[in-house]
């Protein structure tokens, strides 16, 4: 249940009513950086306009020694760079900042909002064990927004990677009307549920399905036989939880980070599954992971006509008809708008 409204209403006179309905604004690709890496944060300027999302890491990642240097380095970016944040940008800026359990967290957001609040399009917060984590922020966002005379609400990302936040996941989505989405964690989440791998996101070679042996003309299995093995999706169950909460609460899913930055095919496929799967982005954690999340995140050309095709046969959109023999009817029509419109909001 959606908490009422009342709830969430600003704490301080002046502040912002966060959005009911979140702006549906391109975030295929959310390109992290870390404000405190002099290198990295050259590069910025020439990156807006060419990727959706550029999010400024104050979490993990960054040193415990640099927690300072990377929020001053976000500000000054944030105060210096052209066209980057705000409703009009081509660009939008995000912050991950530090988990609400770290000594890091409360001033990470009174810096940063009076700062560069009227820059800040989102504030993803690591670590969401559950609905008090982000009416915590919420109210904090409020009272800060009020006393820096915002007139636009930042939104709110969780990161879903802990067992209790994946338990409570739906409660999540649905504390804040300024939830914007939520992304998988996969690293954390995978340390707290003990699983055994050692990665950051994707696969893992023996997370398989092996083929039923073959059998002998007596009906014996030969279990030395050669068999295919099928590598499986370790986030799969993740995923689709995650979609589902999102969905019911009208907020965006995203994959998280794919940490083998050589291995563009796997990173690729990664991405394409959470894609099918409902996924409306992901992050990047290299320039060279911008480009595959903008395409694999965008409906193909031929998806696209296809779905206005079924759209044309279905006329007033009720009832059964034939393309190409395949059978379309209302529930398929409801798939092709879904294509349909992903393609223009990513055309405006
Ligand atoms: C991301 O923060 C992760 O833990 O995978
Ligand atoms: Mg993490």
């Amino acid at each position: 249940m959606r908490p009422s409204k009342d709830f969430f209403r600003p704490l301080a006179v002046g502040a912002p009513t966060p959005p009911t309905d979140i702006p549906a604004r391109p975030s295929r690709a959310i390109h992290f950086f870390d404000p405190s890496n002099a290198k990295m944060a050259a590069k910025i300027p020439q990156m807006v306009g060419g990727v959706d999302v550029l999010l400024g890491n104050l979490e993990d990642a960054v040193k415990a020694d640099n927690k300072v240097a990377a929020r001053e380095g976000l500000v000054r970016i944030g105060q210096e760079t052209e066209g980057l944040g705000g409703p009009d940008s081509p660009t939008q800026l995000w912050t991950r900042i530090n988990s609400l359990d770290s000594p890091w967290a409360l001033d990470d957001l009174t810096t940063l909002v009076p700062a560069i609040g009227h820059k800040l399009d989102v504030v993803m917060v690591p670590k969401v064990q559950g609905a008090e984590d982000i009416h915590y922020v919420d109210r904090l966002l409020a009272q800060l927004e009020a006393k820096a005379g915002l007139d636009r609400p930042i939104l709110v990302h969780a990161i879903l990677e802990t067992a209790r936040g994946m338990a409570n996941v739906e409660e999540i989505c649905g504390a804040s009307p300024r939830m914007q989405g939520l992304s998988l964690g996969p690293a954390d989440l995978a340390a707290d549920r003990r699983m055994k791998t050692t990665r950051v996101g994707g696969g893992h070679p023996g997370y398989l399905v092996r083929q039923d042996p073959p059998r002998n003309e007596l009906g014996v299995a030969e279990i030395e036989a050669p068999r295919s093995v099928f590598q499986q999706d370790l986030w799969h169950y993740t995923i689709a939880r995650m979609v589902d909460a999102c969905a019911m609460h009208g907020i965006y899913p995203y994959y998280g980070p794919f940490g083998d930055i050589a291995d563009v095919v796997a990173c690729e496929d990664q991405f394409r599954n959470a894609f099918l799967l409902g996924c409306v982005g992901t992050w990047s954690l290299h320039p060279k992971q911008i480009a595959i999340a903008h395409r694999v995140f965008s409906p193909s050309v031929e998806d696209v006509a296809h779905a206005r095709r079924v759209v044309a046969a279905m006329g007033d959109g009720t009832g059964a008809v034939m393309l190409d023999g395949k059978m379309e009817d209302d529930a398929s029509l409801k798939q092709c708008l879904v294509m349909v419109e992903l393609a223009e909001q990513l055309a405006a």
